[in-house]
C-alpha cells in the first residue's frame, strides 16, 4: 500500500489506460464473482437440511407450547395470554373460519421440507399460508379439540437474512473484491510502466532515474538488473566518448605540426597542394569522429527555431561552389533541441548529396531543403526534408547506411569520409526524439525525412 501511494499521479492515471491493468481486473473479477457464487451455491445446500430442521423445530414448539398454554390456562386469563404472546413473542392466534381468505405458504425452497416435518408432529391436516385475510406472516393451523385455529409467527422470526440483507451481503464483498482486484492490477501494472517509461527515457538518451529495488522479488531482480544496464551502459559511452576524443585530439596536433612543416618545406606547388588537400580531409574525418563521439545531452535542449536554422544553413551551403539550393519553408517551425547538433545533421545531409548526389546530366547537384508543420497541440510535427537528385542509393543498403563506417562501394575510392555522417546524424536526431527516414526519391536521389515533435 505504501508504495502505491508515492506513485506520480499521472502515472496510475496512465495504467487505467493499459490493456494489462483492465486484462488482470477482469480476470480477478471474474474470478472472485465465479468463487462468490459458487460459495454462495454450496453454503445453500449444506445450510439446506440444518435451516429446515431448525425452523420446523421453532415453528412445532411454539405451537406445541401455544396450544398447551391455552388449554391448561383457566378460560378468564385466556385473553390475557393471548395479548402476552403478541407483546412478547410476536405470535398471535385467531380461530380459523371456513370464509378466510388463505393464500397458499410462500414459494422457496425450504418450504416443502419443513411442511413434512411440521405435518408428521402435529397432524397431515395441518394447513400453512403466507398470508390470511390479508395479514402476511409465518400462518399454520392448530386445533384444539375440535375447534380450528390459526397461529400466525412474524416472518422475521423464522427468516435467516433477507433478500435487501442478501443483496447489501452481496454488493459489500462485490465491492471490495473488485477493488481488490484493481490494487492487484496496478500491484503488477505499476513496476511494468515504471520499467517501460524508464527504458523510453534511456532510448531518447534522457538519463532515467533508478528504479527502486524493492517489493516482490522478480520485480526488485529486474529493476536492479535494469539499473546495472543502464550503469554498465553509461560507463561504456562515456569510455569509448573519452578515447575517440582523446584519440581524435591527439591526432590533431601532429596534423597541425605537418601543416606547417609543408609550408616551409621546399616542394612543388602540386605536391604541397596535394598534400595540404590529404591533410585537410584527415582533419576533417577527425573532426567527424568527435562529432560522433560527443554525447547530445537532453538536458541542454532549448526551443529552436526551425525555420531559421534551416534558412541560414541553406544561405551558407548556397555559397558552395556546384550547388543549387531550392527552399520551401514554412516560417516559425519551432522544436526543443540542440541547435548545434541539428545545424550539423543538415550540413552533413547537404555535404553527402554534394558528393553522392550530383544531379543526373548536369555539373551541379540540386537540393530541396522543406520545413513545414503539420497537426494540433500535442500532435503537431516539424517535417524536414533534405533531397538531392541523383542515383540514391539501393533500398536493401538504406538501413546499413546508418550505421558507423558504412560506406556503399562508389564511394570508397573517396577519402574524404569515414562513414560517419549519417550516424552522427541518426544519432543526433534519435536523441532527440525524432523520428528518422531515409528513402529514395520517387524520379532519383535520396531523401532524408526528419520529424520532430514541435512546440
Ligand atoms: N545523397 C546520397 N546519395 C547517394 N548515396 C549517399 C547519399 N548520402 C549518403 N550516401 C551513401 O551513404 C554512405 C554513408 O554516408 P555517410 O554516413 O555520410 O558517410 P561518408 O559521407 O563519410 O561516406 C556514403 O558513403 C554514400 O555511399
Ligand atoms: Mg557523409
Amino acid at each position: 500500500m505504501k508504495s502505491l501511494l508515492k506513485f506520480p499521479f499521472p502515472l496510475r492515471l496512465a495504467s487505467l489506460k493499459s490493456g494489462l491493468f483492465w486484462r488482470t481486473f477482469f480476470l480477478l473479477g471474474a474470478l472472485t464473482t465465479t468463487s462468490m457464487t459458487a460459495w454462495v451455491g454450496m453454503i445453500s445446500v449444506v445450510q439446506h437440511e440444518p435451516q429446515v430442521q431448525q425452523i420446523s423445530a421453532q415453528v412445532i414448539s411454539v405451537v406445541t407450547i401455544t396450544h398447551a398454554a391455552l388449554t391448561h390456562a383457566a378460560p378468564e386469563l385466556r385473553r390475557e395470554l393471548l395479548f402476552d404472546l403478541v407483546a412478547n413473542e410476536g405470535i398471535r392466534v385467531f380461530t380459523l373460519e371456513e370464509d378466510d381468505q388463505v393464500a397458499p405458504p410462500a414459494n422457496n425452497a425450504l418450504m416443502p421440507d419443513i411442511e413434512q416435518l411440521v405435518r408428521a408432529k402435529l397432524g397431515q391436516d395441518t394447513r400453512f399460508s403466507s398470508k390470511v385475510n390479508g395479514v402476511s406472516g409465518f400462518w399454520v393451523s392448530f386445533k384444539i379439540d375440535d375447534d380450528q385455529y390459526w397461529l400466525m409467527l412474524e416472518r422475521e422470526r423464522i427468516r435467516g437474512l433477507t433478500g435487501i440483507q442478501w443483496l447489501g451481503w452481496a454488493s459489500v464483498v462485490s465491492v471490495v473484491s473488485l477493488l481488490g482486484a484493481a490494487f492487484i492490477s496496478s500491484l503488477i501494472n505499476l513496476p511494468l510502466r515504471r520499467l517501460t517509461q524508464a527504458t523510453r527515457d534511456f532510448a531518447q538518451g534522457k538519463r532515467p532515474a533508478p528504479l527502486p529495488e524493492r517489493g516482490p522479488a522478480e520485480i526488485m531482480e529486474a529493476n536492479r538488473s535494469f539499473n546495472q544496464m543502464v550503469t554498465d551502459l553509461q560507463q561504456v559511452e562515456s569510455d569509448r566518448a573519452v578515447i575517440l576524443a582523446g584519440i581524435s585530439h591527439d591526432l590533431r596536433t601532429p596534423l597541425a605540426r605537418m601543416q606547417l612543416e609543408l609550408e616551409m618545406a621546399n616542394l612543388s606547388t602540386d605536391a604541397r597542394e596535394g598534400m595540404q588537400s590529404d591533410i585537410g580531409q584527415m582533419d576533417a574525418i577527425i573532426g567527424q569522429f568527435l562529432d560522433y563521439a560527443k554525447p547530445t545531452e537532453a538536458s541542454s535542449f532549448v526551443n529552436v527555431d526551425i525555420s531559421e536554422l534551416l534558412t541560414d544553413t541553406a544561405h551558407e551551403a548556397a555559397r558552395l561552389p556546384d550547388v543549387r539550393i531550392n527552399t520551401d519553408i514554412a516560417p516559425d517551425a519551432h522544436a526543443m533541441g540542440n541547435a548545434t547538433d541539428i545545424k550539423r545533421v543538415i550540413n552533413n545531409l547537404i555535404e553527402n548529396a554534394r558528393r553522392y548526389g550530383r544531379t543526373a546530366d548536369a555539373d551541379y547537384t540540386e537540393i530541396d531543403i522543406k520545413c513545414s508543420v503539420k497537426g494540433m497541440h500535442a500532435a503537431k510535427r516539424v517535417t524536414i526534408e533534405v533531397q538531392d537528385h541523383g542515383v540514391g542509393v539501393p533500398p536493401d543498403q538504406i538501413e546499413q547506411l546508418l550505421k558507423p563506417f558504412t560506406r556503399l562501394d562508389a564511394a570508397r575510392g573517396q577519402a574524404n569520409g569515414a562513414g560517419l555522417g549519417l550516424a552522427i546524424v541518426d544519432r543526433v536526431i534519435t536523441r532527440h526524439g525524432a523520428e528518422l527516414n531515409v528513402r529514395n526519391r520517387e524520379g532519383g536521389g535520396l531523401q532524408i525525412q526528419i520529424v520532430m515533435k514541435a512546440l
